[in-house]
């Protein structure tokens, strides 16, 4: 599949590695981008750095009726979603990170739940409602490709970040899952687990000695930067990946290997 105007979104997309992603997707790809933010300003004012087709939406992923009304609506403007990338994230809390898992009370460990599992598991059932229909129903081929943004703990364990280790496992069953009930309709799904990759989030709200620290944890001695984890996300939302699916492919300069 070539990514020229093929309809793409990208839940989180308005700063990190969602946006760096809806970029490379828009001017490099030629693909047509939404690009999500809860808020629709945000969302709109983000579309404008980039330099290609865009959409901007308002998409919370913790709202079922507000996923249900984007996908429908953008069926009607745009046609049917080609690809979905589910990268929206709980932002990092670092009181909560640093809890032990006994001492996290059940509605904070459901936050993240609700974002990073629950958000993609809702996204997907709206996306793959219109992936699945045929084609004369919809104006685009049947099929389609699911990437899930999971991280490295969810496949070595962690000392700290209980409910995030947790949720990001959980998506690499949604991929999976989604590979195996769905690869009859033509749709693909790959989880992609993430090291260390420099957003405001990560890099830019350590210190020198956390950095460095994690920067030592790699074969390759340093971070991964957004626009890597984009490169890799187009690739495999190609059809040179026909015949893959399921995956978890692991962008973390070589820290864990399988
Ligand atoms: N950076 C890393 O080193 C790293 C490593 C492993 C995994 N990851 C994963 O990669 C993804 C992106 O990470 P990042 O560092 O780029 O994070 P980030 O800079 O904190 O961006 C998070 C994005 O998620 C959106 N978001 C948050 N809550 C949302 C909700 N309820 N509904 C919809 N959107 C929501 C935010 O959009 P608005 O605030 O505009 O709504 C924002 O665009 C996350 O899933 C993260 O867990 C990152």
């Amino acid at each position: 599949m070539s990514l020229e105007n093929k309809n793409i979104l990208i839940s989180g997309s308005s700063r990190g590695i969602g946006y760096e992603m809806a970029k490379y997707f828009a001017e490099i790809c030629g693909s047509m981008v939404i690009v999500c933010s809860r808020n629709i300003e945000n969302a709109k004012k983000v579309s404008e750095f980039i330099n290609g087709k865009t959409y901007a939406i308002e998409l919370d992923v913790t709202n079922t009726n507000n996923i249900n009304y984007c996908i429908a609506d953008l069926s009607k403007k745009i046609g049917k979603i080609d690809i979905l990338i589910n990268n929206a994230g709980y932002r990092f809390d670092k009181e909560l990170w640093y809890k032990n898992l006994h001492e996290i009370e059940d509605d904070r460990f459901m936050e993240i739940i609700d974002v990073d599992l629950m958000g993609s598991i809702r996204l997907s059932k709206a996306v793959i409602t219109q992936m699945i229909k045929s084609e004369n129903e919809h104006k685009n081929k049947r099929g389609g490709v699911i990437i899930n943004i999971s991280s490295t703990p969810a496949l070595s364990g962690h000392i700290e970040g209980s409910p995030y280790t947790i949720a990001k496992s959980g998506v690499i069953g949604l991929t999976k899952h989604i590979a195996r009930e769905y690869g009859i309709y033509n749709i693909r799904a790959y989880t992609l687990a993430l090291g260390n990759i420099s957003t405001d989030a990560t890099y830019y709200s350590m210190d020198d000695k956390q950095r460095s620290r994690a920067e030592e944890e790699t074969s390759l001695k340093r971070w991964g930067k957004p626009e890597e984890v984009a490169k890799i996300a187009s690739h495999i939302a190609t059809d040179d990946f026909s015949y893959s699916t399921g995956n978890t492919i692991i962008i973390d300069g070589g820290t864990i290997m399988i």
